[in-house]
């Protein structure tokens, strides 16, 4: 980037280098479980504290211990990422081809258009599949992004985990 600046009638020419850091999204691997796990974890708890209590971000984010559905996610889904130079930015499943389970962007790489391109992908996905409707348990968080990409919430759902209340919202979205 260029930009001219006047100072006492000496134009000085400032160049500004920005280094190209473009997105890739690529299939996740089991080696990249820790860093998605990480990623889930501290979102919950930076990005979801406004909209839940902290007894229900405790319960929400304890999630990141039950191994045996990480590894279910990884094995079964269709599980996308955003990365950004080595670090992984963001994420997006897609269970049996019409259904988001998980879906993170990275607590430091909010409002930057990720989760906008990621369901794209899923979109896409999904068509591939010649599902009608792609469903999801979308939180209270995440339900205006959800709304914006055209989905409609279908049910507002109380959870008890751990005798905890979770609130979500049962979404679906019509593809053809
Ligand atoms: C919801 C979430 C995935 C959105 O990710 P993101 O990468 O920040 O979203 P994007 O930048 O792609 O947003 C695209 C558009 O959606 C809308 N949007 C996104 N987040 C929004 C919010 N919190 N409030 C209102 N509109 C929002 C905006 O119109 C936005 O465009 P803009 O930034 O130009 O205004 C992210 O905030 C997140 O990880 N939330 C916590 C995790 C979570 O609850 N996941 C769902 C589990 S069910």
């Amino acid at each position: 980037m260029q930009k001219t600046i006047l100072i006492n009638s000496i134009r000085i020419r400032i160049i500004k280098f920005t280094t190209n850091m473009s997105t890739i999204f690529r299939v996740a691997t089991n080696s990249d479980l820790p860093e998605m796990q990480k990623l889930y974890f501290e979102t919950i708890q930076e990005v979801c504290k406004n909209d839940y209590n902290k007894e229900q971000i405790q319960v929400w984010s304890s999630g990141v211990e039950n191994t045996e559905r990480w590894l279910d996610v990884i094995n079964t889904q269709f599980v996308l990422l955003a990365q950004i130079e080595n670090q992984i930015t963001g994420f997006g499943t897609l269970k049996d081809g019409n259904y988001i389970d998980l879906f993170y962007v990275h607590k430091d790489f909010q409002r930057q258009g990720i989760a906008d391109k990621i369901l794209d992908k899923l979109e896409i996905e999904a068509a591939k599949y010649h599902s009608q409707v792609i469903t999801a348990d979308i939180s209270i968080t995440a339900k205006p992004f959800f709304e914006k990409k055209g989905f409609i919430v279908k049910a507002e759902q109380r959870n008890i985990r751990l005798n905890v209340e979770l609130i979500n919202y049962k979404m679906e979205k019509k593809l053809f």
